[in-house]
């Protein structure tokens, strides 16, 4: 594929500006010799390109040419061929995008809406618009721009504007504790969360998470994440968000924001959007020149993707941060039908959006598409010092090609995000550097490991412990994340052993004989051995990659089980590896046991490592390591029952052993974080009643999730296409539009008591009506500012001032060569689009969020012992010609704890938006005013007993 040809996939044909057609240099200027390092699919950041690697290969080349040998006919022989296929492979994709474009290029959407309309931001927009008034061109620049790779403290940091008072933002990932750092929490992951269904936790750990971060001095969270949204169940990083539906993670995606944000933190909601595969995620990742494009219909893209980013609009969050992966053919971080189109006109986005690390990947045509902050700041390249902006977006402004007013609004955003959280306030945000180091352990180091350039040590590692009482809300959270999904009356357990030892002595054979089987129930090699946690050993507690942290601790089922068992009553073996007994004694060490309690599990994680086959995503839904073929073992040598308890990054398939008469009961885990051990512990000894409803389907086999809930692993193309021809049927909407039986449904879990519902009662709060009321006018004037373009001297580094070798600065060393000039701005830019009917504040046209109905039920607690239940409420639409509509969504969802005999009423209130589909031709929500919907509610998505209309 030529380089033009590639453009086209960019912003629906747009021509880029002279800045622009640099950064594409750069991008083609990417040389064979790295195209061949970068074959190995997989590279982590300790793997870029090495020059070792380099002079070897060109070395064997030379040498290949210089004998003129076959070796030589041969060698030019494959690259003839790799060329044509490559050529062919552009053509191909050239050719289907152009003639037949499945959902349309990305249209264009300019220009980007400025920031400052909405009222709940407006005093903060008033203060940003003073601050940024007295700034220089070279600030505003900085403030935009991250520093590079490795060039502060923490995963991202941008530039100051010191004259005025603006600090540099500390920004640190990820969604489930502060990584590369000392004395933290490592909290459940996202999955647990969904997992737990209960809005009060969502909030809690976001809260804990937050303060966290401020006493390590972060401004910025990177997290949560609601996309990947689960398309499909193989995904790699479906774990970091909350499950495989969009209601689902809106609501725990805003509880979360609310509880970061509760605390002056920033929070980045991620990743926008359609990252729903580690494959080809990124440039050159996986050996492609471009990342994978996933193509989505307009309607798919509202009613699932952007769903959850509505919320997160709606709930304030501060930051957006847009994804790797291309969007109908044009980079997420360059769309402008989705950054400035969807996100900040119909979404009314006021915050900022800053590019995934390294995901921009042209300079000019990003900032008009609605990028606001560039990440790490890096270009095209990890850690080469060459940013897409930094200096170039300085001389993009002094040419003319970037407009001051888009620079401006990008600073005013990222001001305004500041004050809006209050982070002016100095004695909770400190202005220095975070008090710990993301590269290194020691006390000593230097504030920019990634340049060369000699610098002082100082002390970068302060250990501060803020840890607090977390512990305690990450065991809460890992206990109401475990999902019972069968229990045939052995759990819970006693301490003392399910039945009086027949000679209750001391003597070991009359005691209960428990054993705990699988490397999952143990420490392994230590709950840190691999980097990133990027491998499968010990007890699974988290995925990998950059949502994952260094765990400060973690309680192994195994420790909490043998500490909390009555060792006078009961006797415990432990069996902690996949092959316990190689020579078959397992099955006479099993057979005097009265319970087999046994551990298995899947993991998966952020593409840029792989673990044994799985690159990120997972190549199957086995649990892995031998874990299944381990269960089917012990349920076929144990004396007594069995329990099987799972860690899992997202559905297994259980076939194997599921309906084995031995298997008793099956506790799914999901990924607990540190508390593991305790919070397994408190379920299996009923100290707290099980509470976890699935968040996402477990089907029998990979294939009943449809050809869409499947993971693209080999490149289809120069630009691998993903196309989401399933449209809105991911998950249970799939099952249940096509009829096929889950093993388990989402929302399904079991409770150790028994609930009923009763008395469904649906009160109209509001008529019926198609489409929202009309938009409403702004209700603030975003900032203005002056719109000459700067003198160029504010662009020149300062006399004297000291460099560090690939750091990135707004400075240019010489502005003579530039040229104010008519550059060509993208096709599309001088038609202004209408504004979207859907929008008009923070989180979009305010009618769309009134509750139009609200329906009651009274669910009781039948039992005998007192226990949370989870009822769901599930919305059927009305028949309307021509909208294929779900079977059913989810619409709806509390939990209610409950002592036994008692009752409670529990409310759904329903918004327009809950009611609406998107009408692709309106380009709005629209509500099926004719004909009834149905609501159904019950205690999982197949469990609806009760049902009422409206
Ligand atoms: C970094 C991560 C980053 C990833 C992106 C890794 O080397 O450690 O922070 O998310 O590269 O590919
Ligand atoms: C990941 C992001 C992360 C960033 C910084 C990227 O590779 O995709 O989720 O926040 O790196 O580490």
């Amino acid at each position: 594929m030529s380089r033009d040809q590639s453009k086209q996939g960019l912003l629906g044909n747009a021509r880029r500006a002279s800045q622009d057609s640099n950064s594409d240099e750069s991008d083609s200027d990417i040389e064979a010799t790295d195209f061949l390092d970068r074959v190995v699919p997989i590279l982590s950041r300790d793997a870029i390109p090495q020059p070792p690697i380099k002079r070897r290969k060109q070395g064997w080349l030379l040498r290949c040419l210089g004998r003129r040998s076959r070796c030589c006919i041969g060698f030019s022989a494959a690259i003839v061929v790799v060329w044509i296929i490559l050529s062919a492979g552009g053509a191909f994709v050239y050719k289907k995008y152009q003639e037949e474009p499945p959902y349309g290029q990305s249209p264009p959407w300019y220009p980007s809406p400025k920031g400052g309309i909405a009222s709940s931001w407006a005093a903060s927009y008033e203060k940003a618009a003073k601050l940024v008034s007295q700034m220089t061109l070279a600030e505003k620049v900085n403030i935009t721009t991250g520093t590079g790779w490795q060039m502060g403290l923490a995963v991202g940091t941008n530039g100051p504007a010191v004259h005025v008072g603006f600090p540099q933002l500390q920004l640190q990932d990820g969604p489930l504790g502060i990584r590369f750092a000392d004395n933290i929490t490592a909290f459940p992951a996202g999955i647990t969360v969904g997992a737990t269904w209960n809005r009060q936790l969502m909030y809690a750990r976001g809260k804990a998470h937050a303060i966290e971060a401020r006493n390590k001095g972060i401004n910025v969270l990177l997290g949560p994440s609601v996309g990947p949204l689960g398309r499909a169940p193989a995904g790699g990083r479906n774990w970091e968000g909350f499950g495989a539906d969009p209601y689902l993670q809106g609501v725990a995606g805003a509880e979360t924001i609310r509880g970061i944000q509760s605390e002056g933190v920033m929070a980045t909601i991620k990743h926008f959007i359609a990252n729903e595969q580690e494959h080809f995620r990124q440039a050159w990742e996986w050996g492609t020149p471009h990342a994978i494009s996933s193509n989505i219909d307009d309607r798919t893209l509202h009613e699932l993707y952007a769903w959850p980013f509505g919320d997160a609009v709606k709930a304030g969050v501060a930051a957006v941060m847009c994804s790797y992966n291309m969007v109908n053919n044009s980079y997420a971080c360059a769309n402008s039908k989705l950054l400035n189109g969807v996100l900040k006109d119909e979404l009314g986005f006021q915050g900022f959006v800053m590019s995934d690390w390294l995901a921009q990947r042209s300079g000019v045509a990003s900032a008009l598409a609605g990028l606001d902050m560039t990440m790490p700041g890096d270009g095209l390249k990890w850690a080469n010092g060459e940013s897409l902006w930094g200096p170039e977006l300085t001389r993009a402004v002094l040419n003319g090609s970037v407009p001051v007013d888009r620079l401006n609004d990008m600073v005013t955003r990222i001001v305004a995000a500041w004050y809006q959280l209050g982070q002016d306030d100095e004695t909770a945000f400190p202005r220095r550097p975070p008090n710990f180091s993301s590269w290194t352990d020691d006390r000593m180091g230097v504030l920019s490991p990634g340049s060369p350039s000699p610098q002082d040590e100082v002390v970068v590692n302060q250990f501060v412990n803020v840890q607090a009482n977390h512990s305690v809300i990450a065991r809460e959270v890992a206990a109401e994340g475990i999902v019972l999904l069968k229990n045939d009356g052995v759990l819970p357990i006693s301490r003392h052993g399910f039945r009086e030892p027949p000679n209750p002595s001391k003597e070991e054979s009359n005691k209960l004989q428990v054993a705990i089987l699988g490397e999952d129930a143990g420490a392994g090699k230590g709950p840190n051995f691999c980097k990133d946690r990027a491998c499968n050993q010990g007890t699974l507690a988290s995925g990998w990659g950059s949502g994952a942290v260094e765990f400060p601790y973690l309680v192994t089922p195994a420790d909490a089980l043998r500490r909390e068992f009555d060792q006078n009553k009961v006797q415990v073996r432990e069996f902690l590896t996949n092959q316990p007994n190689p020579n078959g004694g397992l099955a006479a060490a099993l057979s005097t046991v009265d319970l087999c309690i046994v551990f298995a599990n899947a993991d998966s994680g952020e593409g840029f490592v792989a673990w044994e086959d799985v690159r990120g995503d997972r190549p199957n839904l086995k649990l892995q390591k031998g874990s299944d073929e381990l269960i089917v073992s012990v349920a076929s040598k144990c004396g007594g029952d069995v329990v099987v308890v799972i860690h899992a990054v997202g559905p297994v398939t259980m076939e194997n052993w599921i309906n084995s008469p031995k298997v008793k009961a099956v506790l799914f885990a999901n990924l607990p974080g540190q508390e593991s051990g305790n919070a397994l512990a408190d379920i299996l000894f009923g100290d707290t009643n099980p509470s976890g409803h699935l968040p996402f389907t477990i089907g029998k086999t990979l294939t009943d999730y449809g050809p869409g809930g499947q993971v693209l692993y080999t490149p289809n193309g120069v630009i691998p296409q993903q196309d989401f021809n399933e449209g809105l049927y991911i998950d249970y909407r799939y099952f249940d539009k096509y009829g096929i039986e889950p093993r388990f449904e989402f929302g399904f879990g079991l409770s150790y008591t028994n609930f009923s519902l009763a008395n469904l009662h649906v009160t109209s709060h509001k008529d019926k009506s198609p489409l929202p009321a009309p938009r409403p006018s702004p209700a603030a004037e975003p900032p203005s500012y002056p719109t000459g373009i700067p003198s160029k001297n504010e662009a020149l580094f300062p006399v004297g001032f000291r460099k560090l070798e690939k750091y990135i600065y707004p400075y240019l060393s010489s502005v003579d060569d530039i040229e104010v000039g008519q550059y060509p701005y993208p096709d599309g830019y001088y038609t202004e689009q209408p504004l979207s009917g859907a929008g008009g504040d923070a989180g979009g046209n305010p009618d769309l969020w009134a509750v139009y109905v609200s329906v009651e039920v009274d669910i009781k607690n039948t039992g005998a012992i007192a226990g949370a239940a989870v009822p769901q409420l599930y919305l059927e639409y009305p028949d309307k010609q021509g909208v294929d509509f779900p079977v059913r969504v989810l619409r709806g969802f509390d939990k209610v704890y409950l002592k036994p005999g008692e009752t409670r009423t529990v409310r759904f209130n329903v918004t327009r938006r809950d009611l609406s589909y998107w009408d692709v031709v309106q380009q709005n929500w629209v509500m099926v005013a004719e004909g009834s919907y149905v609501f159904r509610v019950g205690m999982s998505s197949r469990d609806l007993p009760l049902v009422g209309t409206w």
